[in-house]
């Protein structure tokens, strides 16, 4: 078998890159690892690697757009560029309320200024004064957050008690475009590491300890239902948004997870901040979900993924009756398609899933989300068999 190729794109980050490299290549499962080289991309150009992982893109133009080519050619980059070029927090915002997730009630605002050439009879569609008080009822007053709709970092954010401080803290954002936010008055908060939308790593994080010591090791800091509830719920939105490395921030009051900060497509693996514990954990969740993905070949992405969750078209109808909608009866028995194709649905699922029988996409559509459930059994984490199901019938078509 000739060895598939898994490239690593990264900025100034020393730490994870060739922990993770060395171990791809210790492994010596048929895939090798390394720092992706280029010096400019033919159009359609054929990209040597099976899976790319970007840790830069957001900075570096030139490689977000090699890397979408890349994407057309089959390349799996993770994470999606296109996605990734399209997100906002804002749109977070609002798929969370779509989605059933507990987010802090949300405002986009109208910048404070904009670039040179941008003039009053530019902006006519902007109503003036901005309505403020409405704004802020609408938040549930002071204290509130003010922060960007691209942010990272910590930057510019702001937690503002009056409007005396909205009106400054707005005063400095330039061209920036801003959310005012509900603020959370939290009892306890994390981030969980969500690696392949599967894997899942919840930690303790104070975003106001000093930097680097923010992650804490205390496996008992949530009870058994605060876990189930942020797993589950981050599970959810790295499935819909389609990421396959990132993490969800969430704030957590009177027992409800508030996702605060969930698309942070590059996080932050440096050992320094993650401490060794959670450090060896990614390097390996990595190169576990990597190497399988890079065994499994070239696709070019089709969709994206949270139109499955928030009852379109599709959904409704494929949990009622998927059978009826699509019967498919040509398909020989035994004819197996890739089940881990399916959003949420990775080597061990999939083998639970042949064990009774469901091999290919129209019996997985057939077999509803009930049998797909008892199929499954046991799970660490919950499942999400109606998405499951509804892919198979999109995919069945
Ligand atoms: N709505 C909120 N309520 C309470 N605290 C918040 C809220 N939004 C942000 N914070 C605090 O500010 C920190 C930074 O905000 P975040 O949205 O995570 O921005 P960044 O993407 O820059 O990390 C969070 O870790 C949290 O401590
Ligand atoms: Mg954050």
């Amino acid at each position: 078998m000739s060895t598939r190729k898994i490239g690593v794109i990264v900025g100034r980050e020393w730490s994870w890159p060739p922990a993770f490299i060395e171990e791809v290549n210790r492994r010596d499962a048929g895939v090798s690892a390394e720092f992706v080289k280029l010096g400019g991309t033919h159009m359609a150009e054929v990209s040597s690697y099976d899976v790319i992982i970007d840790r830069i893109s957001h900075e570096i133009p030139y490689y977000r757009t090699y890397l979408k080519t890349a994407a057309l050619s089959g390349t799996r980059v993770i994470n999606n560029p296109f996605w990734w070029s399209a997100d906002d927090k804002f749109f977070g915002a609002s798929l969370c309320v779509k989605l059933g997730i507990a987010h802090p009630k949300t405002v986009a605002l109208p910048s404070h200024s904009y670039v040179e050439g941008v003039v009053e009879e530019s902006l006519r569609n902007l109503r003036y004064p901005i309505p403020w008080k409405e704004h802020v009822e609408y938040v549930g007053s002071f204290p509130a957050i003010l922060k960007p709709a691209w942010g990272g970092g910590f930057k510019q954010v702001y937690k503002v008690n009056n409007f005396e401080e909205l009106w400054r803290a707005y005063n400095e954002t330039g061209t920036e475009c801003m959310m005012l936010q509900e603020y959370i008055a939290w009892e306890k908060y994390v981030r969980c590491i969500v690696i392949g939308q599967e894997q899942i790593m919840t930690i303790k994080f104070d975003a106001n300890a000093p930097w680097p010591n923010r992650y804490f090791r205390d496996d008992h800091y949530l009870t058994e239902e605060e876990s189930r509830l942020v797993m589950a719920d981050a599970l959810k939105i790295n499935r819909a948004l389609g990421y396959d490395m990132n993490t969800v921030e969430f704030a957590l009051k009177d027992g409800v997870p508030y996702a605060i900060d969930f698309t942070n497509p590059a996080p932050d693996f440096d050992v320094n901040s993650l401490t060794p514990h959670y450090f060896d954990w990614v390097v390996k969740a990595m190169a576990d979900f990597t190497i399988s993905l890079a065994l499994k070949g070239r696709t070019t992405p089709t969709e994206y993924a949270w139109g499955h969750l928030i009852g379109g078209a599709v959904a409704p109808v494929a949990a009622e009756q998927p059978a009826a909608a699509k019967p498919k009866a040509a398909l020989k028995p035994g004819t197996g398609d890739d089940l881990t194709l399916i959003n949420g649905i990775g080597p061990v699922y999939a083998r639970r899933l042949e064990d009774v029988g469901i091999t290919n996409f129209v019996q997985l559509a057939a077999a509803g989300p009930d049998r797909v459930r008892e199929a499954i059994g046991a799970t660490r984490l919950p499942i999400d068999a109606e998405a499951w199901v509804a892919e198979a019938v999109e995919r069945s078509k």
